[in-house]
């Protein structure tokens, strides 16, 4: 990969930029159509956004006003943990559509698995909300399906249900977390993973072991971390507000990390996550 607009083959034969623009906690309508704008004209070609983030109509205005081409730019929302079931995610999946102004997205995934914790059928949950998916892609609103937050046990469980396997998985990697048996199974069943907060929502930026690295390689510890992720065919979701970031967070295609950098990143595992535990997020269809 050369440049952010290079892009990973995916399952269902679509393609992906390598890089995407994550848009979590961007709500402010304002800020959130700028942030979009400048990521595009910076590069970007792949913007994240969720119904939940409520700024899918800033994200869509952005898109559609940046004088490129709707095939240049992919897309993907997501379908909140409130909407499993059927009729619900299908529901869910229009009025995403409806909020971006756009006649399909590039993708759409699960944002969070139906989980043991808040439904005794939690597997026939999940089953049905993919079946929605899968409706919405045959029927040309979104060119490819996936999931989010999706951990071995609930993608074996779909695996079993479902007519059409996710194209990706998106989940929390970054060092600290890097998931292995999650990413193992994926990377064996041709499921792209993708990385949010590939840089630990800023709290790594401190850490000795990646600072070192940055310095030997002249490069910030925010492009070590997207670009270790990288370096691992994981696809990279950074997140930011300011231009000067998003511009160093995408100037990661001149170095390489070398063998004993990834060893030393591997050995910053301690399975730390930031975000929720897919088993135990509390989120249920009221
Ligand atoms: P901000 O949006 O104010 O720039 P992640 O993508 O891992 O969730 O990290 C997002 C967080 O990291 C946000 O708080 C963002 O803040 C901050 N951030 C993103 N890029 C950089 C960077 N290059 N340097 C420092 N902080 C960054």
């Amino acid at each position: 990969m050369d440049r952010a607009s290079d892009r990973f083959a995916l399952a269902d034969g679509n393609f992906i930029p390598c890089l995407g623009f994550g848009t979590y906690l961007i709500d402010d309508p304002i800020v959130a159509y700028r942030s979009v704008a400048d990521a595009l004209e910076l590069g970007y070609r792949h913007i994240d956004t969720a119904a939940i983030y409520r700024n899918e109509e800033s994200v869509g205005k952005a898109v559609r006003d940046s004088g490129l081409s709707r095939s240049e730019i992919f897309v993907t929302s997501k379908v909140w943990a409130s909407e499993h079931g059927y009729d619900r995610a299908s529901r869910a999946i229009d009025a995403s559509l409806k909020r971006l102004g756009l006649d399909y997205m590039d993708m759409c995934l699960v944002h969070w698995p139906a989980n043991a914790k808040n439904y005794s059928d939690w597997q026939a949950v999940n089953a049905d909300t993919w079946r929605a998916l899968e409706q919405a892609k045959a029927d040309g609103k979104v060119k490819t399906i996936g999931v989010s937050n999706f951990l071995v046990s609930h993608l074996v469980s779909l695996q079993d249900n479902c007519r059409i396997m996710p194209a990706v998985d998106q989940i929390e990697y970054h060092p600290g977390l890097l998931q292995p048996e999650t990413v193992a199974f994926c990377k064996s069943n041709n499921i792209l993973v993708e990385a949010w907060s590939p840089i630990g929502r800023a709290r790594l930026l401190d850490d000795p072991t990646l600072n070192s690295i940055a310095h030997k390689h002249g490069k910030s510890v925010a492009q070590v971390c997207v670009k270790f992720a990288l370096s691992q065919g994981v696809l990279p979701l950074p997140k930011s507000t300011h231009r000067a970031r998003m511009a160093e967070n995408a100037d990661i295609f001149d170095f390489e990390l070398d063998w004993s950098d990834i060893g030393d990143i591997e050995g910053m595992e301690e399975g730390k996550r930031y975000g929720s535990h897919p088993d135990e997020q509390n989120f249920c269809a009221e």
